[in-house]
């Protein structure tokens, strides 16, 4: 404790960049009362990078960070800033930074969001945290991203919904989920979710195969089918691939539903709830005890340091065996 309290770190800036994750406000709040617990200052950077640049950077107190941690979305907002990757935009943010007195910094993002950070630390000397915050689930270096448990949960929600008109109707349900190029989304909500099929961008779909099985389903009296499709999909999304099979498939009536951003809201989970709080406050003691350009994660249910450099540029790995599970449950 004293030695944290001793850091010549003494005033921490805390930023939420790229798109929002269920749980940024409680990695804010760990942030912020772990700074506060070992006597350091907080400012919070509205905006992300954009918000750096253009200087909008407030102190903080505990109250600030009050009543935060059920709400989605991220207090401080975010935003996607095409300017902090150029030199001129850097120089800026760190010209309001040095004004602020501002010594460390905490971004909570995801793959670009740590980049910057990455970039950003090294050209200027400034020591950077990272916490993993995005739904995709998409990092090396941690099992679990802040805000893909909530999202994981807002997709089954709306599968399980879809099933009940899906059977009613003896009808096959493409069902399209967000994570850019990652399919875990779409892994987990379709085992969960119970579906037929899951389309990823990590594999090479293969529509005959795909006609193959819902007719085999069919054969077996499923009343109704589900496929789950990642974003990433490298065939053309789920529009497309409806298309091609209700070309070839005339046993069931087929529709298609695009869930979207309303993945991306709503109030984070117990498990993100903890996550958030576990990562934040490590972020804020790594960075006192003289860390810096690492990402804060959890391996195993135990917190582990990645650079982050390894965390951007290293692959995540989907787990095979889900996927090999995925396909003997669909039967
Ligand atoms: O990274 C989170 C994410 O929701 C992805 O799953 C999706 O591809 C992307 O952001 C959408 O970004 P935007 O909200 O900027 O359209």
């Amino acid at each position: 404790m004293l030695a944290m309290t001793r850091s010549k770190i003494k005033k921490i800036g805390i930023l939420t960049s790229g798109g929002d994750a269920p749980g940024m406000n409680a990695a804010i709040r760990a942030v912020v009362r772990t700074a506060l617990f070992y006597r350091k200052q907080i400012a919070g950077i509205h905006r992300g990078y954009d918000g750096l640049i253009h200087d909008e950077i407030k102190p903080m107190t505990s109250r600030s960070v009050s009543n935060i941690i059920h709400r989605g979305g991220t207090i401080l907002k975010t935003a996607r800033c095409l300017e902090f990757k150029t030199p001129r935009g850097m120089q800026k943010a760190y010209r309001n930074l040095t004004k602020h007195g501002i010594d460390g910094l905490i971004v909570v993002g995801g793959d670009g969001t740590f980049k910057g950070a990455e970039e950003f630390s090294h050209r200027f000397g400034v020591p950077v945290m990272g916490v993993p915050g995005t739904i995709d689930n998409d990092l090396y270096g941690t099992d679990y991203t802040i805000g893909f448990d909530t999202a994981t949960n807002t997709t089954i929600e709306a599968i399980d919904k879809i099933r009940d008109t899906a059977a009613s109707h003896n009808r096959l349900f493409f069902i399209e989920v967000m994570g850019r190029d990652s399919g875990c989304i779409a892994l987990w909500s379709g085992i969960a979710g119970g579906s037929e099929a899951i389309l990823l961008p990590e594999r090479k779909t293969n529509v005959n195969d795909l006609i193959a099985r819902l007719k085999e389903g069919a054969k077996n009296k499923k009343s109704s089918s589900i496929v789950i499709i990642a974003e990433g999909e490298k065939s053309g999304g789920a529009l497309k691939i409806a298309e091609k099979v209700k070309s070839k498939l005339k046993l069931y009536d087929t529709k298609v539903t695009i869930l979207g951003h309303l993945q991306r809201g709503g109030s984070p989970s117990c498990f993100d709830r903890v996550l958030a709080s576990r990562l934040g406050s490590q972020a804020v003691e790594s960075l006192l005890q003289g860390e810096s350009r690492k990402m804060v994660g959890l391996l195993d249910n135990k917190i582990k340091l990645t650079d982050l450099r390894m965390a951007t540029s290293n692959q995540f790995e989907l787990d095979n065996n889900l996927i090999r599970l995925a396909g003997i449950l669909a039967q």
